[in-house]
């Protein structure tokens, strides 16, 4: 009976398995892996193996765990979504036991059916074959006596272990393991260290050279790449402009989040790039805000929304600030309009040649001379209202690898913003105003592509929109604590 059940088990999980005609069929194609594997092999250092392990899985609570993120270096160089994985990438060919020449090989967790029953599909060795392309792929149970000379490398590249692994006591081939035996492997010198020790190195490890080479590629976005940023930045796009028409005084911060990442989801984005920022008033002022916990956003106030879709691992970056009532206030209008300023000055400037840090000083310059003429801050006054860069790549990390010298193909933003908070030291009716403008832009051979000019940005565009109806007008559910106290 256990014999027969196990069976059926089986029979079920490898239904389901690596061919899976439930999945999208517009992810990066296996090609594209396989080229960027190429590309990083064709820059390594001479005599050289990469080394790039799976994200951990995390714990959220008791035995319930996040959901799971790949590292986005390995998604780039693999296409696998699945942990407790590592990736060799060698600069040479390597021989194996039977002969067989391999410059690349991969070791995943393996298929298990009542694993899968549990926590969904893997691919498994044949399956990384079949879907990845990759020729040299094993279980990762046969990594503790996968054999290569490491000391014979002049370099090995990894990035470093920050002890912050989980062990699976049930799993002897987890990433938490694969690690150990790594170390071994390779001689890390002391194993229970949080990180290489810092004085010049006697051995063969390098844990500070991948990240410069892996920026150089993932700086510079495919064509394959750029279609999927596109889509992101559209979905999220589209969420910032149902919400400049549904928005109303009294909805909650967290139900105006919902908005968007209903659009994101009706669009069929897996996930968000960071967690969404929704702050009304002076919760604008704290940067990354993510608490989106006031329940009454009120008629006077602006809401600074930074959120972005991720479609297939990439993501945008957006924001918008608007008036919760539809139309900007004065003083609201004069600081948005301030911050707008600066943006168009850095999009004036922004093409290839251009360091990604001047886009900032010429934003701050236009800012700083604007909060004088506004009588904010004045002359030669140190001042927190404006306290960020304004531009980093997107991909697949919403602070995404890439060079500071701005170069074709790259996918940047620019975000300015101006932050009042209450108490400032000027006149108190600036008070709580807090406005960040972040658009999402293509480099080209001589400038940019605008990519998310779907989502309005003028004062005039933006209360325009906002007069519109909107699909969420006659949405209303019941109130749920008269639901609940009518039940008590
Ligand atoms: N959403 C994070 C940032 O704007 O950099
Ligand atoms: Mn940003
Ligand atoms: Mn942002």
């Amino acid at each position: 009976m256990k014999i027969l059940f196990s069976l059926l088990i089986l029979c079920i999980s490898y239904t389901l398995g690596a061919q899976n005609p439930d999945l999208p069929d517009d992810f990066l194609s296996k090609d594209f892996h396989k080229d960027r594997r190429e590309q990083l092999r064709g820059i390594l250092p001479t005599n050289s193996v990469a080394v790039f392990f799976a994200n951990p899985v995390r714990n959220r609570a008791n035995d319930v765990e996040y959901i799971y993120h790949q590292d986005p270096d390995f998604y780039y160089l693999t296409g696998y979504k699945e942990p407790d994985a590592v990736l060799f990438i060698f600069k040479d060919k390597q021989a194996a036991a039977n002969g067989t020449m391999y410059n690349e090989i991969l070791f995943v967790q393996p298929r298990n059916a009542m694993r899968e029953m549990w926590t969904g599909r893997r691919l498994g060795e044949q399956g990384v074959k079949d879907v990845l392309g990759f020729e040299q792929a094993f279980n990762n149970t046969e990594f503790k006596k996968y054999k290569v000379d490491f000391s014979k490398f002049d370099k090995i590249l990894f990035f470093d272990f920050m002890n912050d692994v989980r062990d699976n006591p049930r799993d002897s081939s987890d990433l938490y393991s694969m690690i150990v035996d790594f170390k071994t492997k390779v001689n890390y010198p002391d194993k229970n260290a949080t990180t290489l020790a810092v004085e010049p190195q006697k051995n063969n490890l390098d844990t500070k050279g991948l990240a410069s080479l892996m920026s150089k590629l993932r700086g510079i976005k495919t064509p394959e790449e750029i279609e999927m940023i596109k889509k992101a930045v559209a979905i999220s796009c589209m969420g910032q402009v149902e919400v400049m028409k549904a928005i109303k005084p009294g909805m909650s911060e967290r139900e105006i989040q919902g908005i968007h990442e209903f659009v994101f989801k009706k669009y069929q984005a897996e996930d968000l790039g960071y967690p969404s920022i929704v702050g009304a008033g002076h919760n604008g002022c704290i940067l990354h805000y993510i608490d989106n916990y006031k329940p009454n956003v009120t008629s006077k106030e602006l809401i600074l929304m930074d959120l972005g879709a991720e479609y297939h691992g990439y993501t945008a970056d957006i924001t918008r600030t608007i008036p919760v009532n539809g139309k900007f206030s004065p003083e609201q209008k004069a600081i948005y309009e301030l911050a707008l300023k600066a943006q168009e000055a850095a999009m004036k400037i922004c093409k290839p040649g251009i360091k990604r840090s001047v886009l900032t000083d010429t934003c701050r310059a236009v800012v700083n001379r604007g909060l004088i003429e506004l009588g904010i801050a004045k002359p030669g006054e140190k001042h927190m209202y404006f306290p960020h860069g304004v531009s980093h790549h997107i991909g697949l990390d919403v602070h995404d690898r890439g060079d500071a010298m701005i170069e074709e193909n790259n996918t940047i933003v620019i975000e300015p913003g101006i932050y009042i908070p209450d108490n400032a030291p000027c006149d108190k009716k600036w008070w709580g105003i807090a406005v960040r403008i972040e658009d999402d832009f293509l480099i080209t051979k001589d400038g940019y592509e605008h990519l998310s000019k779907l989502a309005p940005r003028t004062v005039k565009d933006i209360e325009d929109l906002m007069k519109q109806s909107s699909i969420f007008e006659n949405y209303s559910l019941p109130d749920i604590d008269k639901i609940t106290q009518k039940k008590n």
